[in-house]
């Protein structure tokens, strides 16, 4: 092992040695991430503009010569074991975690990538269930920790449509691919515009000074996010199939324009309709806030991240109690230009671009009020965009 490895990777290095007897040949890393605006749009193959944020999944392994997999997970202090030949889920609650290096070795075998069995442990800050991506940080660093120890060379896209590919098939949930896409393609400083269609991104820099994000939690457990996820899902298909009647060439709703909905809502069913509104007010929302970013309108990207939580709220139903609270709470601190749920919904967190000179301010009020309100705790993270997942040793 170098020296040049940052203090954690030393100490997983480290921590590797003690478990396994040996250093490990490989470190890897994956971040979570946070949306800045474009919710809900990637599984109608629409835009976002998400960031990698600067809290991460690492993984340190070793190959092995069997088909053994041999995981720990220091922050549960609990190990799993199982063989490559026909992976399963862990019949152990205990052992849940294991299932994104289950699936993402589940995945690999299903699109004919040989793997090698590893030693593994691993290690993530990404606050798990807060909306904050910790699953997509998991499954590509596992992706990546098998693409290292079996001398593979997968493109990043892949790599994301691999991780999206597990989560659908072997863990269940029927996600997008913003998650994974900006945890195996973000960049330092930036944001990506993804076009979930084309699978390409636009890597927006953020301003070097003046602005801060700041993602505040909820503390609300996301108790109903999987059916009711699966359910807009439906929704939104069903609104392409009805506006297929009149617009026969569209496939997605990415293919309908305002002008074009504004005259067709009316023929829907009104839950139909909402659901619709807010996925093409949504795109137009996010294009117009990534120009207004490029040209320096700060205020103009706030009004629009402001526009995107009301839409999520009243048309796609997915905010709730807590994140409209924490988001009028925030926006009533001078110097927040915009305040939003950012995620799945049904709780988890709120991001906030805040004025620089105004994070202190945030910080000192914005839990104090919200437990006024609520009862609850919200942990606060003041974030810069990190850089996607890498191989660090
Ligand atoms: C979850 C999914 C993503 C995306 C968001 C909502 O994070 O994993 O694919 O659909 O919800 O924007």
């Amino acid at each position: 092992m170098t020296n040049s490895l940052s203090p954690r990777a030393q100490e997983m290095a480290a921590r590797f040695k003690e478990l396994y007897g040996s250093s490990p040949e490989i470190i890897v890393r994956a971040p979570g991430r946070v949306n800045l605006i474009g919710e809900h749009t990637d599984y109608n193959d629409g835009f976002v503009f998400p960031a990698a944020i600067d809290r991460d999944v690492m993984i340190a392994a070793s190959p092995r010569k069997d088909r053994q997999v041999r995981v720990f997970a220091l922050n549960f202090n609990q190990s799993s074991t199982f063989t490559l030949d026909g992976v399963q889920p862990a019949t152990d609650t205990r052992e849940r975690w294991s299932n994104y290096l289950r699936s993402m070795a589940w995945v690999f075998h299903e699109e004919g990538l040989g793997t090698a069995g590893m030693n593994v442990a691993l290690l993530g800050d990404v606050p798990l269930g807060a909306g904050l991506s910790s699953s997509a940080a998991m499954l590509v660093a596992s992706g990546l920790s098998f693409e290292a120890s079996s001398e593979l060379n997968i493109d990043p896209v892949r790599m994301a449509l691999l991780a999206q590919r597990a989560e659908r098939e072997f863990v269940g949930v029927n996600v997008g691919i913003m998650d994974m896409y900006i945890s195996a393609l973000g960049q330092k400083d930036h944001a990506l515009l993804i076009d979930t269609r084309a699978l390409t991104y636009e890597a927006v820099p953020l301003p070097k000074s003046g602005i801060s994000i700041v993602i505040a939690d909820t503390n609300k457990k996301r108790g109903l996010v999987d059916s009711e996820y699966n359910t807009r899902r439906a929704e939104c298909e069903r609104a392409v199939e009805l506006l297929k009647a009149s617009l026969p060439d569209i496939t997605a709703l990415r293919d309908v324009s305002a002008e074009q909905f504004n005259a067709l809502s009316g023929s829907l069913p009104e839950i139909t309709a909402k659901r619709a509104r807010h996925v093409i007010t949504e795109d137009a929302r996010t294009l117009e806030s990534v120009a207004a970013l490029k040209a320096g309108n700060i205020v103009r990207f706030g009004e629009l991240m402001n526009g995107s939580h009301e839409s999520l709220q009243r048309d796609y139903e997915v905010s709730c109690r807590e994140l409209d609270t924490l988001v009028q709470i925030a926006r009533s601190i001078d110097g927040v230009y915009g305040a939003r749920m950012t995620g799945a919904g049904f709780g988890g967190c709120t991001v906030s671009v805040v004025a620089e000179g105004a994070v202190e301010r945030f910080l000192a009020e914005v839990p104090a009020l919200y437990r006024k309100a609520t009862g609850l705790n919200s942990p606060i993270y003041v974030t810069t965009a990190a850089q996607g997942a890498e191989r660090l040793a």
